[in-house]
């Protein structure tokens, strides 16, 4: 029997305006995480006609029952990160374009790509989730605690659950697939499409939305762009349009954690890889224990300890 729980939540983004900057004390993670939103939307969107297709070749119920609640948890993700967007699309409309582009490229992997290949797409990109969003998590106080508390509130929401069904992936590829080369050599092309997704994402938020409220270069996340406009200050010729300026979301993290989280990275790709031995984040622990007692998890930092007892 699975141990995943299916949870809906409702953040009140219709209520009123959603900032883009929703972290002000830390506009280039504002700028990643609505990145990540826009990805979710795409990823899951593809996951759901995934597992669709996949169910028939499921042969163990135990590991259909895992498929089934690992989907409907991700159908509620992206129902709450559709929300997120939306609420940053009336802010700043074009930005349903960079909504379409990045669909559009989840649905173009959908219909061209094989099942076999999504899954490893899945799995690969899911085993990565743990140790990164344990970084984010242990640094809660400074990425999240500041910011819009419906935002805050809805990534960490999110991540806990990935922490949760971080198995789920791999257990699903390994029933239909169960090939640690194959997932391997997908690897690299599986990294490329994320990024160039991220990309698309970042590039759009530096034409779409003013710098007076974006306050940082989107794409000043990607060492290469970084490098490149670096380089354009030195050369004329290369110079690149100055978007604003260059902070990384993770420079005040301390860079031993930074460290431990790329290296879960690469471990999570490795043959043999099983999530359930991670060392998972303090907060999760917290979320699930809070969630049991009714806390009310879609206002985690203002909702009262007390009332909701
Ligand atoms: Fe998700
Ligand atoms: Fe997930």
């Amino acid at each position: 029997m699975t141990d995943l729980h299916v949870r809906k939540m409702r953040f009140a983004f219709a209520d009123y305006d959603v900032p883009f900057t929703w972290n002000e004390e830390n506009p280039a993670f504002s700028s990643m995480a609505n990145a990540v939103s826009f990805l979710a939307i795409g990823f899951e969107k593809m996951i759901v006609n995934m597992i669709r297709e996949a169910m028939p070749r499921i042969t163990e119920p135990a590991v259909a029952e895992e498929a089934d609640a690992f989907v409907r948890q991700e159908g509620q993700h992206s129902t709450a990160h559709r929300q997120h967007v939306a609420g940053l699309i009336r802010a700043y409309p074009r930005l349903r374009e960079t909504l379409d582009k990045v669909i559009g490229e989840f649905d173009l992997l959908t219909s061209e790509k094989s099942l076999e290949y999504r899954l490893a797409y899945t799995a690969d990109l899911e085993a990565t989730f743990t140790p990164v969003f344990k970084l984010m998590l242990d640094h809660d106080a400074t990425l999240f605690a500041p910011g819009d508390d419906r935002v805050a509130s809805l990534f960490i929401w999110h991540f806990v659950e990935e922490v949760e069904h971080r198995s789920s992936a791999l257990i699903i590829f390994d029933s239909i697939v169960g090939s640690d080369l194959y997932r391997m050599r997908m690897a690299p092309s599986i990294f490329r499409h994320v990024l160039r997704i991220i990309r698309i994402a970042c590039a759009d938020f530096n034409e779409f939305v003013p710098l007076e409220e974006r306050k940082v270069d989107a794409l000043a996340m990607f060492a290469t762009y970084r490098r490149r406009r670096r380089l354009g200050e030195w050369l004329r010729p290369l110079r690149l349009p100055d978007h604003g300026p260059m902070p990384r979301a993770f420079d005040d993290l301390p860079l031993r954690e930074q460290l431990v989280a790329l290296s879960g990275i690469v471990r999570s790709q490795l043959p043999g890889h099983n999530p359930t031995h991670e060392t998972l984040p303090a907060l999760a622990d917290l979320w699930f224990r809070r969630y049991d007692d009714g806390y009310d998890v879609t206002q985690w930092y203002t909702a009262d300890l007390a009332d909701s007892k």
